[in-house]
């Protein structure tokens, strides 16, 4: 199969259209000298981050823009399996074998490239400030070769991930419609705003049941974070809790591939869309 209808499963002309449209109205908003960066991160774990990266990722790829997926996950990482483990290399020959990171990106053939988080590998579960500075530096420099960097990341505000959103264009917070959820993805607000982030920060509800208002969910979290903090953060959208995102990934694929016109693909898309035009 090749690459264009692996994007798009045959919906070429659809897309197609989509993408037309998106250029147009971001053609104003282009010109500058290096992509952002888009963290996508959470207080709990398991809402979602990871299902929501990639899928951000091949849809941003999907509208022409050269995207580069890092998973930044030290200990379980699992973006790869979405992509058939294309990979030789991954985060760990960084720091254990003086690889550069342009080295250890590797393309999927979605379109998208992708830098291997690592698993098991004990030594750099916990990078030390010298490491992540380091690596820090790594992605500000490789994200003059693309329109966006997407940074897949461990849940919490442990030192680990935080510096990693601070050198973010872009916070994405996902959280679940559960009272926990809310409260960590909160915890995450209130430390991004204490240390003065100069990143947009955008709350996203993900796996909202259909028969609840996805779009009241996210107002009502904004407006306790306005209250809170006084602090202003972005309507980042919300994705339907879908059986199609469990069929894709037992087919190992993203969604917005497996199934490009399933309510959360659509969904996806236009989260998508939004972030190219106002970046
Ligand atoms: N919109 C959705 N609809 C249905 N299931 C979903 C949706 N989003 C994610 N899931 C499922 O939820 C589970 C957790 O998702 P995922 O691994 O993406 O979360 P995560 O936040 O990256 O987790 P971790 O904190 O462990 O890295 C997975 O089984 C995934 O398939
Ligand atoms: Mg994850």
């Amino acid at each position: 199969m090749d690459r264009q209808s692996k994007l798009t499963f045959g919906n070429v002309a659809a897309l197609q259209m989509e993408r037309e449209f998106v250029d147009d109205q971001a053609t104003s908003l282009k010109g500058v000298n290096r992509g952002k960066i888009i963290s996508v991160t959470s207080g709990k774990g398991g809402v979602g981050k990871t299902t929501f990266s990639v899928n951000l990722a091949v849809a941003l790829a999907q509208f022409g823009r050269k995207t580069c997926l890092v998973d930044l996950d030290f200990g379980l990482a699992n973006d790869e399996i979405f992509f058939d483990g294309v990979a030789t290399r991954n985060l760990s020959d960084i720091f254990n074998n003086k690889k550069s990171i342009e080295e250890v990106v590797t393309n999927t053939g979605y379109g998208i490239d992708l830098v291997v988080g690592s698993s098991g590998d004990e030594s750099i579960s916990n990078l030390d400030e010298i490491r992540r500075k380091y690596l820090s530096n790594g992605l500000e420099r490789l994200s003059k070769k693309y329109d966006y960097i997407i940074l897949d990341t461990q849940a919490g505000v442990a030192k680990t991930t935080f510096d990693f959103l601070m050198i973010s264009d872009i916070v994405k917070v996902v959280f679940v419609p559960e009272p926990t959820s809310i409260i960590d993805a909160y915890t995450v607000i209130k430390m991004l705003y204490r240390a003065n982030s100069y990143a947009r920060i955008g709350v996203l509800s993900n796996m909202v049941d259909e028969d609840l208002d996805g779009k009241e969910i996210v107002e009502r979290f904004r407006g306790s974070v306005k209250k809170l903090l006084n602090c202003e953060v972005e309507d980042g959208g919300f994705i339907y809790n879908s059986q199609m995102v469990k069929y894709a990934i037992r087919l190992k694929k993203p969604v917005i591939v497996y199934s490009p016109f399933a309510k959360c693909s659509v969904q996806m898309r236009e989260i998508a869309r939004k972030i190219i035009l106002e970046s």
